[in-house]
């Protein structure tokens, strides 16, 4: 891919899943990519695996700590003098029953899925406003575009993200700025194991969700994402088939409601609350 030579990247999240196949692909397609992540260990793993034209260097990160998310897009325009392009993916996931969520939590999941977010805009977005240039990619969710229970905290923070990114792409395309929210049903990554409250069990939650046993490609959601930032598109709903599903959520919203009360009710029989045990 031409137009990723020699781009100058941050990927958040890059140690594991979709953040991992980003980078990989950025790094492929002859991009200078930063892998930031809390796990700096994960963070080497992925930049040593990345394999070039382009770069990869790793960067332990928290994107919940806002001088940090700073400090490393400051790095990189302090080294290359810009920004092209910073993916606002890190996040987690909290799965079960709303009434075990404790505060903390809730705050967990706002303070990485909004607020991390929200720092890497802070961060990158004067900088590309300045540059005339640029593109801001944050992974948000088929949760930000339709919404169903027992993962209500996650589909929260997926629709503020939907929402920050359509509403900043209307501003930054004034200044040659380019936004785009990722949009996936599940990926086959660590995070469908992790987050789960009680008995949730995460997999199967999933499977029934979207009526698919199989869950999507980490690598191939990440090349349809290069195509997507080089066609300035919007949104990125992956696969092909979850296009359906939001157009039934815009379509028809009642009956989605009504059928994602049948579809909790459903689950919460297969899989009945219990306040034992949060695997995280
Ligand atoms: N896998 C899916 O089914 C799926 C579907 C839609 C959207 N997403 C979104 O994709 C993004 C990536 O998820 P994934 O599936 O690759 O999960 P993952 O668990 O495999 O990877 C998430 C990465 O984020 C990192 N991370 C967590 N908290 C962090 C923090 N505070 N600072 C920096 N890094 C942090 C983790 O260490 C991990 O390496 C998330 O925003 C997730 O919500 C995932």
């Amino acid at each position: 891919m031409k137009s990723f030579h020699g781009k100058q990247a941050i990927v958040t999240g890059a140690g594991s899943g979709i953040g991992a196949a980003l980078a990989r692909a950025l790094v492929a397609a002859g991009a200078d990519v930063v892998c930031a992540d809390i796990d700096g260990a994960a963070a080497e793993r992925t930049a040593a695996e990345s394999k070039g034209p382009g770069t990869a260097r790793a960067a332990r990160v928290d994107v919940t700590d806002a001088a940090a998310v700073q400090a490393a897009v400051d790095d990189v325009v302090a080294r290359a003098g810009r920004i092209d392009l910073i993916f606002n993916n890190a996040g987690i996931t909290w799965g079960g029953d709303t009434e075990l969520l404790t505060l903390e939590q809730w705050n967990s999941i706002i303070d990485v899925n909004i607020r991390g977010v929200v720092h890497g805009v802070a961060a990158a977005y004067p900088v590309m406003v300045r540059q005339g240039s640029g593109h801001i990619i944050n992974t948000a969710s088929m949760a930000g575009l339709a919404a169903a229970g027992r993962i209500t905290s996650y589909v929260m923070t997926k629709h503020a993200i939907v929402g920050l990114s359509l509403a900043l792409r209307t501003e930054a395309a004034g200044h040659g700025v380019g936004v785009l929210a990722i949009c996936p049903t599940a990926v086959e990554t660590p995070i469908l194991d992790k987050g789960w409250m009680g008995d949730f069990d995460g997999r199967e939650f999933y499977r029934v969700g979207q009526g698919s046993t199989k869950f999507y490609d980490a690598d191939r959601l990440a090349a349809q994402t290069l195509a997507a930032i080089e066609r300035n598109r919007a949104l990125l709903v992956a696969p092909r088939r979850a296009y359906l599903t939001w157009l039934f959520a815009r379509l028809a919203p009642g009956l989605l409601q009504r059928l994602a009360i049948g579809f909790v009710a459903k689950q919460r029989a297969a899989h009945p609350p219990t306040t034992e045990g949060t695997r995280v």
